[in-house]
């Protein structure tokens, strides 16, 4: 059996940033690489030096990097900061009347909001929280739509050094009530009900019936009115937002934190058992969002940047709330659905608020391109320069669509890998610099050391053998600790390794010019005849096939070859009657024999409609692999969007 994992996917296509590009990038190549020679010769220095540059202190540090109580590190921990005064008050002086967040509803209401209106809304809101007895330190959960409030409702947080844990509006009651339980919060911040799908999301009913069934710590809960569709209140207990805010001041002092102060815990589901309450720093987690700001997404001015994350992920952390606000940007927020009232509503989005960067997932524009390309072609999307992806590895098919389609094939894509855990962008195209590849993140940021690393821990060294994803030094943004649960923090981050590295637990691959291949996380790693293959090179051949939409790969054991790929796979217009196909199937596996080696070859196909996926758009491969093995389900289907493909994924129907 081999060691490392094999990589069977070849794409050797390379873009280049176009000159008119990189005329106006910020960071050019030579800054670029001034920027990597400081990192190499002087670690803590570099980052010494950024902490300094990109965020202002109320008490500067002196210390840099703690390791003493390794790998439970601290970054500038004699500093004092306040997250809220650098994403806002630090603006006004020259940028009071600047826009912060223009926001459009589903219905298509929108509002624009200044960095001076934003600072008031946030100070106003900020001594609420503390009329209702909210101190530095104490847990605030936050339930919303995805709306201007939600991230006045975090900054106003981070102003009074309170901690907050933002729940997906997506999830139940009971996962709900799982994570102010956990988190011990006292305060629980919701709205009546958010618009998504042309439908009501009953946010307040979900709060209440997680109340009733628990959370004993919880004291107040604070009640946005958006949708106005008359929900119950319970006295003593329950606050309208617009009523709490009343008399309350519009200049609150911000709460000067010490740099490790816990900013925010975020709660991600893990593979298995309870949520880990993943908690982030302010000052060392900000930086992580300030420097990426202006490394990969390349603001300025006079931009108008679009992720589309919802504030319930890691993503609508640092690149909604606080990132492009800590840069001084302009920043749009949709509340609603992609498909409302169609297809297009993104490309319109663009449109009417000329969007120059947008950032968004993979999934997404597997769904949108699925839909054909009439529908961007009717919007002007001229005001684009930048594009991006996050959340897994896109394929190259994919990438190609959005390059031509959606970019005209002038912006530049930056693919960032980063997790939940890390807080930032880590590996990702510094934009006028870095050639792009479809389907690569590229190379490390500057200050980050990340490597390939075999069982035993030593790095890779030969091109595109594949192994673990490894960070080699403490980083600023890194998380700090799972909440209340040092031990499995260590154990699950640091313990593949004997605490060298912090593991990522994904699989990937360096090329031969250094650019990094996700290749699925190692967990998911097929082993067919002594074959280590990641998941997503066979996917990716899959969906290079004219017919398939999407495609996602287990395995299954097999008495022969170990394993087995099994492949589920959903097609671009109609799913065959009763989910056969046989000429269609004998097709596909002789395509990816061809695409990648016989190797590859999917031994059974089945076809769906959709693919099962979390609230967070990835591909549940545990529920896939016990389906591939005829077992019953035992995990929880509860969340997801349409059940009854289960029974075509069981083949049942
Ligand atoms: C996992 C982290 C980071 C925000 C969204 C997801 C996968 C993320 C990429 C990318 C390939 C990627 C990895 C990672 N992932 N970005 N650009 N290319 N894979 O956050 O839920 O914490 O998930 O998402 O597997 O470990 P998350």
């Amino acid at each position: 059996m081999s060691e490392n994992i094999d990589s069977i996917l070849h794409e050797d296509r390379q873009f280049p940033p176009s000159d008119t590009f990189v005329k106006q990038a910020e960071i050019k190549a030579a800054d670029l690489q001034a920027l990597y020679d400081f990192a190499e010769k002087d670690y803590e220095g570099f980052w010494e030096q950024q902490a300094r540059d990109y965020l202002d202190w109320h008490v500067p540090f002196k210390s840099v990097l703690d390791s003493s109580n390794a790998p439970h590190f601290k970054w500038f921990k004699d500093g004092e900061i306040n997250v809220s005064y650098n994403c806002i008050d630090r603006h006004l002086t020259l940028h009071a009347d600047k826009t912060a967040i223009i926001f459009e509803g589903e219905n298509g209401d929108v509002m624009e909001i200044t960095y001076d209106v934003l600072h008031k809304a946030v100070c106003q809101f900020a001594n609420a929280l503390k009329a209702n007895g909210i101190r530095k330190g104490d847990r605030v959960v936050i339930y919303m739509p995805m709306t201007a409030e939600a991230v006045v409702a975090m900054q106003a947080c981070a102003r009074i050094g309170a901690v907050h844990s933002v729940v997906f509006g997506g999830f139940s009651a009971e996962s709900l009530k799982d994570r102010i339980e956990d988190a011990g919060a006292k305060m629980l911040i919701t709205a009546d009900g958010g618009f998504r799908g042309g439908k009501i999301v009953e946010l307040k009913a979900a709060a209440d019936k997680a109340l009733a069934s628990g959370c004993p710590t919880i004291e107040k809960v604070v009640v946005l009115m958006r949708t106005n569709h008359g929900v119950k209140m319970k006295t003593g207990r329950d606050a309208w937002w617009h009523e709490m805010i009343v008399g309350c001041d519009i200049v609150c002092e911000p709460e000067w934190v010490e740099s490790e102060h816990p900013l925010f815990l975020l709660y991600t589901s893990g593979s298995t058992g309870k949520p880990k309450g993943i908690q982030h720093s302010s000052g060392g987690y900000l930086l992580g969002a300030a420097t990426t700001m202006n490394w990969v997404f390349d603001i300025r001015e006079d931009d108008v940047y679009w992720c589309t994350a919802d504030v319930g992920w890691i993503t609508g952390h640092s690149y909604v709330t606080y990132g492009p606000l800590a840069a001084g940007g302009t920043m749009l927020i949709y509340e609603g659905a992609p498909t409302v009232p169609d297809g297009g509503r993104f490309w319109k989005l663009i449109q009417d608020h000329k969007v120059t960067t947008f950032y968004t997932a993979p999934t997404a524009i597997r769904a949108l391109m699925k839909l054909g390309d009439d529908i961007p072609n009717k919007y002007d999307l001229s005001s684009l320069r930048l594009l991006g992806t996050v959340g897994e590895p896109i394929n190259p098919e994919a990438w190609m669509w959005y390059h031509k389609v959606i970019g005209q094939e002038k912006c530049p894509i930056v693919d960032t890998w980063w997790q939940t855990e890390t807080g930032a962008n880590m590996i990702a195209p510094v934009p006028g610099v870095v050639a792009t590849k479809p389907g690569s993140c590229t190379r490390a940021l500057p200050g980050i050391d990340a490597d390939v690393v075999d069982k035993a821990g030593n790095p890779i060294t030969q091109a595109n053998a594949g192994g673990f994803l490894v960070i080699k030094k403490p980083w600023p943004s890194m998380l700090r600790t799972i909440w209340g649960d040092d031990k499995r923090y260590v154990d699950t981050y640091w313990g593949e390794f004997n605490n060298r590295y912090y593991v990522a637990g994904d699989s990937v691959r360096k090329d031969a010019d250094g650019y990094f291949w996700i290749m699925g996380r190692i967990d998911d790693v097929l082993n067919v005849s002594g074959h280590r293959l990641g998941t997503m090179e066979v996917e990716s051949a899959l969906v290079a096939h004219e017919r398939v939409a999407e495609a996602a790969v287990v395995g299954r054991p097999d008495e022969i070859k170990g394993e087995a790929i099994f492949a589920y796979v959903v097609l671009r217009g109609a799913r065959p009657k009763g989910g056969v196909d046989e000429t269609l199937t004998k097709e596909l596996r002789a395509w990816v024999s061809e695409q990648i080696g016989p190797i590859a070859k999917p031994d059974d196909i089945r076809y769906a409609d959709n693919l099962p996926k979390t609230r967070s758009g990835k591909i549940m491969r545990r529920l896939l692999r016990s389906i591939a093995k005829g077992e019953a389900i035992t995990s929880d289907t509860s969340t997801l969007e349409n059940e009854s493909i289960l029974e075509q994924l069981q083949g049942k129907a």
